[in-house]
């Protein structure tokens, strides 16, 4: 006897032709930011984070050109800075890593890149918090003040895009106002809007030496619980002047990314963070999983969830295995 099927999805999946055919989803360069870390030393490799390093700054322009002939948009900069001290004043000084690099970079890769700077004072204080203390907490409109110097800093030195991930209250519209009182009109602002409290930063706090030496940053980022409070997040930041908003960490988080890309017509970025990149990159050097393979589903699930653009250390590997087919 004979089965009678009307519906034979596996029509469409027959061949790599049909499939590349009916395929929903691309994760293309375009989507994507590479991540770097620069440094006033010598390049030194993070072991957390296998093929990522501190980099020199010829090592880090370098890189860029590495970056803008893959075809990635834009790289987004994290300084590592000589001293750290309670107020972070390197993350705001004229030449403190951050604007030195930023003036390097837009004289030898010119507008074929992006820059985007991360504004954020905790891996230049010596306590390791997003802002400054008093008595022992970290005191949100005080920040602001400083977090408003970086981005000026940023934007004179060259910055395209500033991205304040300190989760102050009320910082996309204070650096809104400090770049406009500026004359950066043209700076624009990814913001850090839903940025939770996230264990997947261990990695990034190793490279950036900027674990909190006391208590922890639940009072100010994001509690991992909370999805409906991202959407208040977001629309704050939007009414305050962001031009890109984020969901960060992206994997454990990809409902928020859906929810936020259904309630907000801004540009959506995902941040696929060190601690994601080390899971994976640690499951595939013991042979437990097949890296390329898996970068690739990871991205695509960021992308699908409805993310724009993706931030992620994977971004020159994933383009290179995509050029090798
Ligand atoms: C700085 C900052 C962090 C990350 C981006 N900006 C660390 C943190 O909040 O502790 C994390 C990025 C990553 O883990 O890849 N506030």
């Amino acid at each position: 006897m004979s089965v009678k099927l009307i519906h034979r999805p596996r029509r469409l999946r027959r061949t790599e032709a049909m499939r590349r055919l009916v395929r929903e989803t691309h994760v293309t360069a375009d989507d994507l930011i590479y991540p770097m870390f620069v440094t006033h030393g010598s390049s030194e490799p993070i072991a957390a984070m296998p093929g990522i390093s501190r980099l020199s700054l010829d090592d880090l322009c370098k890189e860029a050109a590495k970056a803008a002939e893959a075809g990635v948009p834009g790289i987004l900069l994290f300084g590592i800075p000589a001293h750290k001290d309670e107020v972070g004043s390197e993350a705001y000084a004229e030449e403190g890593i951050i604007p030195r690099a930023l003036r390097r970079l837009r004289r030898e890769v010119g507008d074929a890149l992006l820059l985007m700077a991360d504004v954020c004072l905790c891996e230049y204080t010596s306590h390791g918090h997003c802002g400054i203390l008093k008595h022992g907490r970290v005191d949100n409109d005080a920040t602001l003040e400083l977090l408003q110097q970086c981005a000026v800093a940023y934007a004179a030195a060259g910055a395209d895009v500033v991205a304040p991930s300190d989760m102050m209250d009320g910082r996309v519209g204070a650096i809104r106002t400090a770049l406009d009182d500026g004359g950066y009109t043209e700076c624009a602002i990814m913001a850090y809007s839903a940025k939770y409290a996230s264990a997947f930063y261990g990695p990034f706090r190793e490279a950036a030496g900027s674990a909190p030496q006391f208590g922890d940053r639940r009072g100010y980022q994001m509690d991992p619980a909370n999805a409906r409070e991202a959407v208040r997040e977001v629309a704050l930041d939007l009414e305050e002047g962001a031009d890109i908003v984020m969901v960060k960490p992206a994997l454990p988080y990809l409902d928020v990314i859906r929810v936020v890309r259904e309630v907000s017509e801004a540009p959506l970025a995902a941040y696929n963070v060190s601690g994601e990149y080390a899971m994976l990159k640690a499951a595939s050097a013991n042979g437990w999983i097949e890296e390329e393979r898996a970068v690739k589903e990871v991205l695509h699930s960021i992308k699908r969830a409805g993310a724009d653009i993706i931030i992620t250390y994977h971004a020159l590997e994933y383009l290179r295995s995509l050029q090798a087919g």
